[in-house]
């Protein structure tokens, strides 16, 4: 969508989609939100939704369906075996990305258990330009490693390069010559590069990163949960493709990889997930894992409906007008932060605007969780649920000792199509808030620290009375009952 003009000033991101349904909104007053926090363990994960007031958590499941998208759900086809709907989607996958073979997976990460399931040996490296955390817990789970290659400049946060999720391919040819191409079961690269703040990756990149694991007889894997921010910066970013269409740039993508997968949470705007898969005897090989583990072949543990629903959310993530969405307000979200002085990552990606809790607070040690601890004084302070997406979100090395993440990020997503722009205002101003009274936040500590995925679940507690203090303060600025 060109951004549309106004007369008295600068455009602004504006929503080409009217409101048809709405769900209420709570907004607790401060101390209230407090205990929530403590009661949660200082982790947002554990926050009960209806506590929250601006619901930044994800972009994963929360994408606003779109009128044709409900409709459809109504001519589902509910079958154990055969149904309609599985051929119905497996036909648009197969019309967008040209493969023919479709498993289906209950959400992107059991599609990743999959293919780790059936190539990842102990020993083995996986090389990513970036991981995802279920996407190595997988892989590390079977004994695996994996290899990330993104290029430096995609880890610096300040920058103006369009795409900071591209793999740096020197490094990814000198990976696979000393690991031998033998022990590199697959290459997997992520679209719209989540960890990293939401980062996309050029058309060229892919297609020299896949060239080299043609030559050396290696799988490629596209990681597509995010394709369609990526799409979308593709489409804006990359001069020789600016005049393709959508549906163009989606097929020479597509034709890139051995196999595609995706989270239909993101990539669809419903609930679900699917592995493409090109060579018929790869897909056979993989095929007994998803009655086992997801559903019988044609559902492969989705809702019916759901899968309706994607079938018209793929389409939907081929329309400008749909796909930019996201990205302009993201854009506009860190554009206003990062004039303001709040360090973010430019340029704006896809998912959500990333703050740098790593600058935002720097006396916080990496061991104390800055971006864990940032992450808890946004939703004190404004009710505002993000991600923590830094040392917390890591495992811990064999030896016990921390493993400490190249970025410290606290992730703001904005779902898409979901909240206005005063909603997003709202959000701008009280990080602004919190900015000014960084100095008032603390680290945190575990209490209770599961093994794997320790951030889902895991219980944490403040070093000090930091939290109390940070209230006060902003209820000193604010009043009680905000
Ligand atoms: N790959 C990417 C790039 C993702 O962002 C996600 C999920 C997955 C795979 C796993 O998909 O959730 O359907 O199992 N990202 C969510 C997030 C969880 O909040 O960023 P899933």
């Amino acid at each position: 969508m060109p951004e549309i003009k106004f007369y008295k000033h600068d455009p602004i991101p504006m929503e080409m989609h009217k409101v048809k349904i709405v769900q209420k909104l709570n907004l607790l007053p401060v101390d209230e939100r407090l205990k929530k926090m403590q009661e949660a363990g200082f982790n947002t994960f554990q926050l009960h939704n209806g506590d929250i007031f601006m619901d930044m958590l994800t972009d994963s499941g929360v994408n606003a369906m779109s009128d044709n998208m409900q409709s459809a759900m109504l001519r589902a086809d509910d079958a154990y075996a055969g149904s309609e709907t599985f051929y119905r989607m497996n036909d648009k996958l197969t019309e967008l990305f040209g493969i023919k073979y479709l498993l289906p997976a209950h959400q992107g990460r059991a599609c990743e258990n999959i293919l780790a399931q059936r190539f990842v040996k102990p020993g083995n490296c996986v090389i990513m330009n970036y991981h995802f955390t279920t996407a190595k817990a997988h892989i590390t789970r079977l004994g695996g490693r994996v290899e990330e290659l993104v290029k430096d400049e995609g880890l610096v946060s300040k920058s103006t390069l369009p795409f900071k999720g591209n793999i740096d391919l020197e490094k990814l040819e000198a990976c696979i010559l000393k690991e031998t191409p033998e022990n590199v079961p697959y290459m997997r690269l992520e679209a719209g590069t989540n960890l990293i703040g939401g980062q996309p990756i050029s058309y060229e990149n892919m297609k020299a990163a896949t060239d080299i694991t043609r030559k050396y007889g290696i799988l490629s894997v596209l990681d597509a949960s995010l394709l369609q921010d990526n799409l979308y910066f593709i489409k804006t970013r990359e001069e020789s493709m600016k005049d393709k269409s959508t549906a163009e740039i989606l097929r020479m993508i597509a034709d890139l990889f051995d196999i595609i997968y995706f989270s239909g949470r993101k990539f669809g705007f419903a609930r679900g997930g699917g592995i493409l898969v090109r060579d018929e005897a790869l897909f056979h090989s993989m095929e007994d894992l998803v009655p086992m583990f997801e559903g019988f072949l044609t559902y492969g543990g989705m809702s019916v409906k759901e899968m309706e629903a994607m079938i018209i959310g793929f389409d939907e993530s081929l329309d400008m007008d749909i796909i930019s969405q996201g990205p302009q307000f993201i854009k506009y979200c860190v554009d206003q932060l990062d004039a303001y002085g709040v360090p973010m990552i430019t340029p704006g990606g896809g998912l959500g605007a990333h703050i740098d809790a790593s600058q935002v607070v720097s006396h916080i040690p990496q061991e104390q969780y800055p971006a864990g601890a940032l992450v808890c004084a946004l939703y004190i302070c404004g009710g505002i649920r993000g991600m923590e997406r830094g040392t917390l979100s890591e495992e811990r090395n064999a030896d016990g000792s921390e493993r400490f993440a190249s970025m410290e990020l606290v992730r703001l997503a904005l779902p898409r199509r979901v909240f206005t722009l005063s909603q997003t205002e709202y959000v701008i101003d009280r990080v602004k808030w919190v900015y000014d009274h960084r100095h008032l936040i603390e680290g945190l500590r575990f209490v209770h620290e599961p093994k794997t995925l320790r951030f889902f679940t895991g219980r944490l507690e403040p070093v000090s009375d930091w939290p109390e203090k940070l209230a006060a303060a902003y209820k000193a600025d604010f009043g009680e009952d905000q």
